[in-house]
């Protein structure tokens, strides 16, 4: 007995060892081993036929194997289980010496970034920045702006009509007029307006059907032409730089007088031509309109031309984005082809 007993631990000893990977096998073993149908149970039903001064001492015999095989058992686990997690820790391993993925991430439109600057400029200055609507009426497109139905400027415009009363505007300046009437009493304004505005032209490298601009207004007692000018220049410095000229040339406007066109000196080849493809080789490029607000305009919106006077004007964003960054087709803006885009 003693000796089966022997011959059964070298066994199962033997048997547990040559496990080297498979959990499932181990488990198989402990129920070959020590299972209710096992190797040693089958041992124990054997003590019957034992003397009765054997029994207590070959029970403690086969109680000691079964512990040291249960031990053997245990030990053998956790081993298996510590491999298998070295073994998924190394095949988990990220070489960190490896170069990163690069992450491409998007960026602002220039036209944004050109209309934030804009506005950071006009609000440095204590502008506030307005909203209007894009489907307008006939009335603050054209008729608050002086510009009554029959008026021969208006063919300038071509414009899509909705109805005869409603169209999609053609330019910003209604703002001026829905701003206008939301203040009282002569109220002082400073205020720029940007948004999109709509023309029946052909899409070229000039022209686009839908396009942007910027409105601005400044009305208050003693505005005078002088404030423009001033404001135009310091505008243009900061947005094209330190050494950039204005010129003024005398223009017309319905809703202004006098009115005026402005040019910026080429901030790409500093007016000195040399043939530069931007300005080609004038040396100026035009920016905007502007002018006086022209009382009619006041008082059409409830403000009184005797108490307050005012300035106006109005420019492409396009416009200011080409001469920034010194681009000559206007279409490049809409395409959305990243070659272009990845530019700024
Ligand atoms: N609305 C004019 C246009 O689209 C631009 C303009 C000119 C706006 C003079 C003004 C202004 O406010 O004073 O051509």
């Amino acid at each position: 007995m003693e000796h089966k007993i022997e011959e059964l631990k070298a066994a199962a000893n033997d048997a547990i060892k040559k496990v080297a990977t498979d959990l499932k096998e181990l488990d198989n073993l402990r129920v070959r081993f020590l299972g209710k149908k096992g190797e040693l149970t089958a041992l124990l039903r054997g003590m019957s036929q034992l003397s009765a001064e054997d029994r207590p001492r070959i029970g403690k015999i086969v109680n000691e194997a079964r512990a040291q095989i249960e031990n053997l058992i245990a030990e053998k686990n956790s081993e298996l289980k510590a491999k298998a997690l070295q073994d998924k820790l190394a095949a988990e391993t990220i070489d960190i010496t490896l170069p990163g993925r690069k992450i491409h991430s998007g960026h602002l439109h220039p036209l944004t970034l050109t209309l934030n600057r804009v506005k950071e400029i006009f609000i440095n200055m204590g502008y506030s920045v307005e909203d209007g609507p894009e489907v307008e009426t006939d009335y603050y497109n054209f008729e608050a702006l002086n510009l009554p139905k029959s008026h021969p400027a208006r063919d300038a415009q071509d414009s899509f009509y909705i109805t005869e009363e409603i169209l999609l505007r053609t330019q910003t300046s209604p703002v001026q007029a829905r701003t206008m009437q939301k203040h009282k009493d002569n109220a002082p304004i400073r205020m720029i307006a940007p948004g999109r505005v709509y023309r029946r032209d052909d899409f070229d490298a000039a022209h686009s059907p839908m396009f942007h601009q910027i409105e601005g207004l400044v009305i208050d007692e003693k505005i005078t032409f002088g404030d423009l000018v001033g404001t135009l220049d310091f505008f243009c410095k900061e947005m094209f730089g330190e050494s950039t000229k204005i010129r003024l040339r005398p223009s017309y406007f319905p809703f202004t007088e006098p009115s005026t066109e402005v040019d910026v000196s080429c901030p790409i080849c500093h007016g000195h031509g040399g043939g530069c493809k931007v300005c080609h080789d004038s040396g100026w490029l035009e920016i905007l309109g502007a002018g006086e607000v022209h009382p009619r305009v006041l008082e059409m919106s409830g403000y009184n031309p005797s108490k307050v006077s005012g300035y106006a004007f109005g420019c492409g964003l396009e416009r200011i984005a080409m001469i920034k960054y010194g681009i000559d087709d206007l279409r490049l803006f809409y395409e959305n082809d990243v070659r272009f885009l990845n530019q700024f």
